[in-house]
């Protein structure tokens, strides 16, 4: 368990941007590769599309694009950034991506590293960021969520392939002073012991060393999702959290403007608002046109409201990321935009 418990500085969400592959699939299509139609996918998930990367584009291209859109949006060259975390479960090198993205957008005084903690991990990454600018030690920091699931997903498996997109999503932040600070709670939960209802193993292929010792081969299998226990996990850890976190911030839920929860099923956000009696018109989701783009929905869905003018400077924004792991979290922001 993780709460907030010391706070020194503040931080100010500065900018956002975020990027997404051209070839959009709809429903009616994927019904052309598995038994699965518009209507079911719709009433059972809200989704309507989903985009997918093609052979011209890459999940490292979108990500310097999200960076740079967001960079440009708060003012900043790539040159004053300290820090750029990358939550991602799909890195191009397992070593990380993170300084692939550095070298791209020229972040040339940036240290770099990548953070996975799957659909929650955008959220993860913006406490952790939150913590290196609250202590000082850094001034302004790049959170990039971004994944392609559409490369470790079972497309014949129409219990999970209609779910699941590829994007990327991104936010500056920026050390402030305590009273001035966007990131007014938050928390952050894991439970390993239930991992196995959402997972993207390794293979367990071994191949032969020398002598009787044997290796085991690298590589991974597809998404083992359970559907069912995941949902049941989402509508009772995300109301719970998100109930704590108004609690320990005096939050009343009519004071927020806005509910950005993780974009997984509209039925998870709906049982989510209810819980609280957000009304509808207060609930962010592009799940129409999205899926779940795992760690980048949140970021996405940020962007959007932000550039459409939904999301205005001042804004109170509850959010929770909920996923693989499992992981949850959740965090109460505030919407500053450009200085
Ligand atoms: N098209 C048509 N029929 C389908 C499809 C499909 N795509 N998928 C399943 N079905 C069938 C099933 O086979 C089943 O048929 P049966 O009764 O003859 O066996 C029937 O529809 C009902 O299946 P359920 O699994 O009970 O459907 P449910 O209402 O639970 O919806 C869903 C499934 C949409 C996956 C839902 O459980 C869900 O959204 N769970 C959460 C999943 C999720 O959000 N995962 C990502 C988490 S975030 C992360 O970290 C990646």
């Amino acid at each position: 368990m993780v709460e907030q418990l010391l706070k020194t500085g503040g931080v100010k969400l500065r900018g956002c941007g975020s990027a997404t592959p051209s070839r959009s699939i709809t429903n009616a299509e994927l019904g052309l590769r598995v038994e699965t139609s518009d209507e079911w996918i719709r009433s059972r998930t809200g989704i309507a599309a989903r985009r997918v990367i093609g052979p011209d584009e890459s999940l490292s291209e979108l990500n310097g694009l999200a960076a740079e859109r967001a960079l440009a949006m708060a003012g900043w060259s790539a040159d004053s950034l300290d820090l750029i975390l990358l939550a991602t479960s799909t890195p191009d090198d397992l070593f990380g991506s993170a300084p692939r993205l550095q070298a791209r957008i020229g972040a040339v005084n940036a240290a770099a590293f990548d953070l996975t903690a799957a659909c929650s991990g955008f959220l993860f990454a913006v406490v952790t960021a939150a913590q290196y600018l609250r202590t000082g030690a850094m001034r302004r920091i790049l959170v990039v969520g971004a994944d392609q699931l559409s490369s470790w997903v079972d497309w014949d498996d129409r219990r999970s392939c209609v779910l699941f997109g590829d994007a990327a999503g991104a936010l500056v932040l920026e050390a402030s002073d305590p009273d001035e600070d966007d990131l007014a709670g938050f928390l952050l939960r894991s439970d390993g012991r239930r991992g196995e209802v959402l997972q993207l193993p390794q293979g367990a292929e071994h191949s032969p060393l020398v002598g009787d010792a044997s290796h085991q081969r690298g590589g991974f299998q597809t998404i083992q999702m359970n559907g069912q226990e995941v949902y049941k996990f989402a509508v009772r850890e995300v109301p719970a959290i998100l109930d704590s976190l108004l609690n320990t911030t005096a939050t009343d839920a009519a004071c927020l403007d806005w509910l950005l929860l993780h974009q997984a099923n509209q039925r998870i956000l709906d049982a989510v608002a209810d819980r609280f009696s957000i009304p509808g018109e207060k609930v962010l989701s592009n799940l129409a046109s999205y899926g779940n783009t795992s760690a980048a929905t949140i970021p996405v869905m940020l962007d959007e409201a932000v550039r459409d003018g939904r999301i205005q400077p001042g804004h109170l924004i509850a959010s929770s990321g909920f996923g693989a792991g499992l992981s949850w979290g959740a965090a109460l922001l505030r919407w500053s935009g450009p200085a």
